[in-house]
């Protein structure tokens, strides 16, 4: 048995459902935890914890997702494939939001569209993994599952779930959130400023001209209206950001998820944004029933395996008022394969009506490892899904909304490609990531450009 008081009776939830409900069905992924006491103890420590985020502000997302949805606004979501513990640190923190920021201004700039900002940060500490063992040099031990469970050290001791972990990792998180606050409350995304964002980069990269250029038409614009006013234009200083992350560790996830004066349901309140990864997505699984009783917009990964009949099953369950704002469809279907995969089920979630938010993780389907051992990815290969998706929405009638990425404001080297056309023998020089390979600033940026080039294209009439 578990911490949780199953006596409380939830008022406002789908039939069947309470917090732990999910306890009832199988729940894949999850640790296995040695010392059942400890466990208990650490859940009944974080449900009394203060929660990372509010209900008003995710009700808030939740309206703009609806915008999103209706095509007008651009959701742009980024971050590391995997936080650490380690990584919790103020460079590396204002960096990821600088080249997010930089990223929304490309985009506002070229889409003519406001942008929502959602980060994947702020509590991304567990990973699913496609083996719950590794073996190195014949020793077998389990898997590191990201920081919230154990730790990456290849020993038996740094192996073992840690129920403490989850506690840390709550701090953590509301050690991210509390500074990314402060910078945006205090100006730090003020378009007055963008040289604020400046990652020292500019000078040298082949993608200077064309950011700069921007920046420039965007700050003489601002001055223009402030000219014609005779004021400064209020809340070009004042951004919304929000937070996201995998919600694969059932128990915490649990033990946020709260009820608060004055709404009615539940809410999951350690994050915006809580998704559910391609690996857990079934639709009879723990995941499935836990997401379907909070009131928070959620984010479901499609991968390849996926049907028509499963989309819109899920959607049934997880969306049973057909609302907007309420799913997003994150599919990540590799390079090649977006028109065989992706384009029937856009086809058939119009075909019943079936809303959703539809966004593309161009990464997740385009991890390889290169000749010399390094998981990596393709910049061509996330470029064509970008563009292939894009493609299969205009064909379909659907509209894609966001873009779902791994990034780091650092100049890493963990992708292959780009503007600087980064080779498997520049993998070596700076490859930093625990799981998975994320884009450096450059190539992110680049992809911002990328989406306003695809999507003024479609916008223009053929010549032919
Ligand atoms: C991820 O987003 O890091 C991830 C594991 O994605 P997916 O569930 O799509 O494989
Ligand atoms: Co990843």
């Amino acid at each position: 048995m578990n911490a949780q008081d199953r006596s409380v009776t939830p008022v406002n939830a789908p039939e069947g459902w309470t917090r732990s409900s999910w306890r009832e069905r199988t729940a894949l992924q999850q640790p296995q935890y040695p010392d059942a006491a400890a466990l208990d103890g650490v859940l009944k420590e974080l449900q009394q914890l203060p929660p990372l985020v509010t209900s008003w502000e995710v009700l808030a997302l939740r309206k703009q997702l609806a915008e999103a949805e209706a095509g007008k606004r651009f959701v742009l979501q980024g971050g590391d494939c995997a936080e650490s513990f380690s990584d919790c640190e103020s460079g590396l923190i204002s960096n990821r939001l600088k080249v997010l920021l930089q990223m929304s201004l490309v985009l506002v700039h070229g889409l003519r569209l406001p942008v929502v900002r959602i980060g994947r940060f702020a509590g991304q500490y567990a990973k699913p993994r496609s083996t719950d063992t590794e073996e190195r040099d014949g020793v077998i031990l389990p898997s590191y599952r990201g920081d919230f469970i154990n730790q990456p050290e290849f020993t038996p001791e740094a192996r073992i779930p840690d129920p403490r972990r989850m506690v840390k990792g709550h701090a953590r998180s509301a050690l991210t959130m509390n500074f990314v606050r402060a910078l945006i409350d205090g100006g730090f995304a003020d378009l007055h400023h963008p040289e604020y964002w400046d990652l020292g980069w500019l000078a040298k990269s082949p993608l200077a001209e064309e950011y700069q250029k921007m920046v420039a038409g965007i700050g003489d614009a601002v001055r223009f209206m402030e000219t014609v006013t005779g004021a400064p234009i209020d809340n070009l200083n004042r951004i919304d950001f929000y937070t996201s992350h995998e919600a694969l560790l059932l128990p915490y996830e649990e033990s946020l998820t709260r009820q608060v004066p004055r709404q009615w349901g539940w809410f999951n309140l350690s994050t915006h944004f809580p998704w559910i990864g391609m690996r857990t997505a079934q639709l009879d699984g723990a995941h499935t029933e836990y997401f379907r009783g909070i009131r928070n917009p959620i984010g479901i990964k499609l991968g390849p395996s996926v049907t028509p009949d499963q989309a819109l099953r899920l959607s049934e369950v997880l969306n049973p008022q057909n609302e907007a704002g309420r799913l997003v469809y994150i599919h990540r279907m590799g390079a090649g394969k977006v028109a065989d995969k992706l384009s029937p089920l856009l086809e058939a979630m119009k075909r019943e009506g079936r809303r959703c938010m539809w966004m593309c993780d161009p990464m997740h389907g385009n991890t390889e490892t290169a000749s010399n051992g390094y998981k990596t990815r393709r910049f061509d290969n996330i470029r064509a899904e970008v563009e292939q998706s894009f493609d299969a929405h205009a064909a379909a009638g659907t509209r894609l909304g966001g873009m779902h990425l791994e990034l780091t404001g650092e100049n890493v080297t963990e992708c292959m490609g780009g503007a600087r056309d980064l080779l498997e023998a520049d993998l070596v020089r700076d490859y930093r990531t625990t799981v998975d390979p994320r884009l450096n600033y450059e190539q992110s940026l680049e992809i911002a450009m990328l989406i306003v080039r695809k999507q003024s294209q479609l916008a223009q009439p053929s010549a032919f």
